[in-house]
């Protein structure tokens, strides 16, 4: 062959590749609302920044006649491509190929990518559309899965993983993106379980359809599989963009940095705090008081939403921010929050992220259903995480810290850095109501007006212990400061730990209680 014929014979190759399963199966995936693979890959990433690699992989089965079927990429585009003008790497199932469905070969141009992004520092994104493990190919797509998890494993706390669902993920398949650091959905597209509406029938004769078993409202909203809902996949791929925005490449870098701004004017703590110290606020509204731009991400939004967790910039970095939110079941510590909080905070040591958390607590929740769901298993797990975490720990106590709440959220007992507390704070074992009515039940029981004697004991009991004092006395809050200095304050502390050094002696990895 001459040279320009080779060249000739090339773009015809490639171009029959890149069709992916033909025109037949591109109509059938817009049918349904969704772009092909190479269509999300250009409209995540930077313009004409994506570089294809593993496009002539072939599959390797002979079985059930596969032997004479090609699949074009054997049914996964892999490559790079920038942010923002910042590298990252990239997979996307074919869902015109075979549906998408994962051979050994399709889980080895995932291995390489993710291999790569490792080597080379940078974050990895999988958007995955798929029927799961290709069932011709028998043991080898579990094999490939199991592949898969173990790089995910591997590549965890590396580099940050996101995975992107945007049509089925079934079967063992999930357990790639729950592996993962951020799992985004989009309504009515994205459906994630173990076992399918036809097996739950079969096993329980329960009728269910696939969006009320594993669709993208219960995955954000009930399971708490995803962090990130979006009504269409231009939405979620806009969403990914700013995600990265906030993150390093690898945990070998800090976060960009980017131009410092003061918080909007509309967000003014002294007018945001309800002059009744009984009527609770919105802790994202404190946030945005707080936080350049009064710009707040917040992520797993739907999910134990009496905490909040997301990412902000304070004098242009990074910051992770955690928070109860008294709107919320009063704020309180139960297993999805403790789940929620942990991890976030893992993942913001793990990738060099400071954290500022936002205290007003009353405790963890009380009763039988979690006690028996485990709460004492997931509320350790905050206390893990926080206590492993050596990144800048900055903790201001708003109002309620009560008892393992106060503990919790990021005290000093932790290895907090700075703990300010306003005002208003009230940190105590538990609130001055619970705390009369037991110590002083006798007392109540025989007085000849009990309730009158309730309330001067509540009265007594709150004026001793629901306020910062106490705690300051014995140096476990740093600072009182009005809610107007906490910016300053947290900026200030920001700045002193910017370089903070903290050495653990070696292991090869603690016992997280997960
Ligand atoms: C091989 C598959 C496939 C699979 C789909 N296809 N899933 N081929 N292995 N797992 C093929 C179909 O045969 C079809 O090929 C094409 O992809 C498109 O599929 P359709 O069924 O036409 O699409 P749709 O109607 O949209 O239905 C999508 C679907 C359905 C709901 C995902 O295809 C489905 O139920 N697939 C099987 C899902 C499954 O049970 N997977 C195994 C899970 S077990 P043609 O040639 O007709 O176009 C598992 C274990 C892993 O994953 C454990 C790891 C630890």
């Amino acid at each position: 062959m001459t040279f320009m014929q080779r060249l000739v014979d090339f773009f015809s190759k490639k171009s029959t590749i890149s069709k992916g399963g033909g025109d037949k199966a591109i109509l059938k995936q817009k049918a349904v609302g969704k772009m092909t693979a190479r269509e999300r890959i250009a409209a995540l990433l930077d313009e004409g920044s994506f570089h294809e690699y593993d496009l002539f992989v072939e599959h390797n089965c002979k079985d059930f006649g596969m032997h004479e079927k090609e699949l074009a990429a054997d049914g996964v585009i892999t490559g790079s491509g920038a942010i923002a003008g910042r590298p990252v790497c990239i997979y996307a199932q074919d869902f015109t190929v075979a549906g998408g469905s994962l051979g050994l070969m399709h889980a080895r141009k995932i291995t390489k990518i993710l291999d790569h992004a490792v080597k080379m520092g940078i974050p990895v994104i999988g958007i995955n559309d798929s029927g799961g493990a290709r069932i011709q190919e028998g043991v080898n797509s579990l094999a490939g899965y199991g592949e898969i998890f173990y790089h995910n494993t591997l590549a965890s706390g590396i580099v940050p993983q996101i995975s992107v669902i945007l049509g089925p993920c079934a079967g063992g398949a999930v357990y790639s993106p729950a592996l993962t650091d951020f799992v985004f959905v989009v309504d009515q597209i994205s459906k994630m379980f173990i076992t399918g509406p036809e097996v739950v029938k079969t096993v329980l004769g329960e009728e269910i359809s696939m969006e009320e078993l594993g669709g993208a409202r219960v995955q954000v909203e009930i399971a708490g599989n995803a962090h990130f809902f979006a009504k269409s996949e231009q939405e979620c791929f806009q969403q990914i963009r700013t995600l990265i925005s906030f993150l390093p490449d690898s945990n070998r870098h800090k976060p960009v940095p980017i131009e410092k701004m003061q918080p909007r004017p509309t967000y003014l703590i002294e007018n945001l705090i309800p002059k009744d110290s009984k009527i609770p606020f919105d802790m994202r509204d404190i946030v945005r008081a707080v936080v350049d731009n009064s710009d707040f991400f917040e992520i797993q939004e739907r999910f134990a939403a009496n905490a909040i967790i997301g990412f902000s910039r304070i004098d242009g970095e990074t910051v992770g921010i955690i928070g109860n939110q008294a709107l919320v079941l009063a704020g309180v510590l139960d297993i999805d929050a403790s789940d929620k909080i942990a991890r976030f905070v893992r993942f913001c040591d793990a990738f060099n992220i400071p954290l500022l958390t936002l205290v007003d607590i009353p405790g963890y929740l009380p009763g039988s259903d979690q006690e028996h769901g485990g709460v004492i298993r997931h509320g350790a797990k905050v206390l893990y995480a926080y206590s492993e975490a050596t990144v800048p720990k900055i903790t201001v106590i708003l109002r309620k810290a009560y008892g393992g709440g106060y503990i919790a959220m990021c005290s000093h007992h932790l290895g907090a850095d700075f703990v300010f507390a306003w005002p208003t704070a009230e940190i105590a074992v538990m609130g001055p109501e619970g705390a009369a009515n037991i110590i002083f039940r006798s007392e109540i029981a025989a007085s000849k007006h009990p309730e009158e004697t309730r309330k001067t004991k509540v009265k007594e009991y709150s004026d001793k212990f629901a306020n910062p004092y106490v705690a300051a006395s014995s140096g476990y809050v740093d600072a009182v400061i009005s809610p107007e200095e906490t910016r300053a304050y947290v900026v200030h502390a920001l700045k002193l730990t910017r370089n903070k050094e903290e050495i653990r002696p070696a292991r090869k990895h603690g016992i997280p209680p997960f």
